[in-house]
C-alpha cells in the first residue's frame, strides 16, 4: 500500500514543502521516496539585524509559500494526496500562521485531511527512519529503506531553539528526561558567533572557526546543573566566551573552547543519563541544527552505545521531517482530532 503526503515547514526563517510517498505493510512504514523537495532560506534577509526577525520571517512566508507549494502540486498532476502535514508548533508564531493558513487552504479545498506536526518530535524523524548516510543530491526521488533504530533509544534534539534529552521505548512513545534550563544549544553558538562579529546562523561558523585550533587544555569549565544531571545550561559559558573576548583571546581559540566545553557538556550529560538509568538503552539518536557539527559527531561516538545521526541534510528545519512524521501517526489512514496541547 502507498501513500502520499504534502509536507509544509514554516516554524522560523525556512519555507519548506516536499511530496513523500510511503510504502506500508500492515501500518508499518517500509520504504519512503521523496518526490520532490524544495527549501528557501532567507538568511541573508536577517543577517543585517544578526538574527531571524519574527515579523520578517513570517512576510518572506506569506511572499513565498504559496508559489514553492503550489510548484510542487502542478508538477505532479496524477499523485493522490493522502496527508498534507504541516508544522503546527514550536516555533515563530507569524510564520507558523502562514504555514497552517496554506495547508488548511489547500486540505479544505481538496478535501483532503491534515495533520498537525509539532516541530521537535519531527526533528527527530529523519534519524529515526533513514540511514544517516542518506543525502539529497542522490537519494531524492529513489525509493529509500527505513531503517529504525533498536529500543529503547535515547534521543537528543539540539537545535536553536530547543536541547531536549528523552527516551523512545517504540517510534511513537518518547518521555522527557531532560532540557536545557536557559539557552538553547544553538541559540548559544549564535549569540557566541554575534560576539565574535559572525553573521547568523553562527553555528557553523563557529565549527568553521575552530576546526583548525590545535587542541589544548579547556580553559573554560564544564557547565553541570546542580541535581539535575540530565539537565543542560549554555549561558554561564555564552558569559565565559564573551569575558575571553574581553581579555583579547584570538577568535579561532574562544570559539574552540567555547564549541568544546558545549559538546563536552552533552558528552557528560548523555553518558549520565546511559550509565544511570534502569532503561537498556540499545541505540542513541541524535538530530537538530548542532547536529551538522562534525565535532559534535566525534565527541558523541565515543560514548558507549551504538549512535545514528539524522541525515546530514536533515538536520535543520525542513519539510521532509514533517512528512517523515506524519508516516509514523499512520494508523489504516489519518484520523486526526485536533486538540490544545501547548498554552499559547
Ligand atoms: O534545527 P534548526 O534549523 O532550527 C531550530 O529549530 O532552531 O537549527 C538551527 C540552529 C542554529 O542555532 C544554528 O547556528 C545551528 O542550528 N547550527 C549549528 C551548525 N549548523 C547549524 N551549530 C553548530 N554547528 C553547526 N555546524
Ligand atoms: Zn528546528
Amino acid at each position: 500500500m502507498e501513500k502520499t503526503v504534502f509536507a509544509i515547514e514554516s516554524s522560523c526563517d525556512d519555507t519548506s514543502v516536499a511530496l513523500i510517498k510511503g510504502r506500508f505493510d500492515q501500518n508499518i512504514l517500509k520504504e519512503i521516496c521523496i518526490l520532490d523537495y524544495h527549501n528557501i532560506t532567507k538568511e541573508s534577509v536577517h543577517i543585517p539585524y544578526g538574527g531571524v526577525i519574527p515579523e520578517i520571517a513570517a512576510r518572506e512566508h506569506a511572499s513565498l509559500i504559496a508559489e514553492v507549494g503550489n510548484a510542487i502540486l502542478k508538477s505532479f498532476p496524477q499523485e493522490p494526496i493522502h496527508s498534507i502535514a504541516v508544522c503546527y508548533g514550536s516555533g515563530l508564531l507569524g510564520s507558523l500562521l502562514v504555514g497552517i493558513a496554506y495547508a488548511q487552504g489547500l486540505a479544505l479545498s481538496k478535501d483532503i485531511p491534515l495533520n498537525a506536526i509539532d516541530h521537535i518530535d519531527s526533528h527527530l524523524a529523519p534519524g529515526l527512519f533513514l540511514p544517516e548516510e542518506f543525502s539529497l543530491s542522490k537519494d531524492l526521488h529513489q525509493w529509500i529503506p527505513i531503517k529504525t533504530p533498536e529500543f529503547p533509544a535515547l534521543t537528543l534534539t539540539i537545535s536553536g531553539g530547543h536541547t531536549f534529552l528523552g527516551y523512545k521505548t517504540s517510534l511513537d512513545h518518547w518521555e522527557l528526561l531532560g532540557h536545557s534550563v536557559d539557552d538553547a544549544c544553538g541559540e548559544a553558538f549564535d549569540k557566541v558567533a554575534k560576539l565574535l562579529g559572525l553573521a547568523y546562523p553562527g553555528g557553523p561558523k563557529i565549527e568553521s572557526l575552530a576546526k583548525d585550533y590545535q587542541p589544548e587544555a579547556l580553559i573554560l569549565p564544564i557547565p553541570k546543573v546542580t541535581d539535575r544531571p540530565t539537565y543542560f545550561s549554555f549561558s554561564g559559558l555564552k558569559t565565559a566566551a564573551k569575558k575571553l573576548v574581553d581579555s583579547q583571546i584570538s577568535d579561532q581559540k574562544i570559539a574552540w573552547h567555547f564549541q568544546e566545553a558545549s559538546f563536552k557538556h552533552i558528552y557528560q550529560v548523555l553518558d549520565h543519563a546511559i550509565h544511570s538509568s534502569t532503561l537498556p538503552f540499545k541505540e542513541i539518536v541524535i538530530a537538530g541544527g548542532v547536529a551538522k557539527n562534525q565535532r559534535l559527531r566525534d565527541i558523541m561516538k565515543e560514548l558507549d552505545l551504538p549512535i545514528r545521526f539524522a541525515p546530514f541534510d536533515l538536520c535543520t528545519d525542513n519539510g521532509i521531517m514533517v512528512g517523515l512524521q506524519s508516516f509514523l501517526k499512520y494508523r489504516d489512514g489519518w484520523n486526526f482530532k485536533p486538540y490544545a496541547r501547548r498554552p499559547v
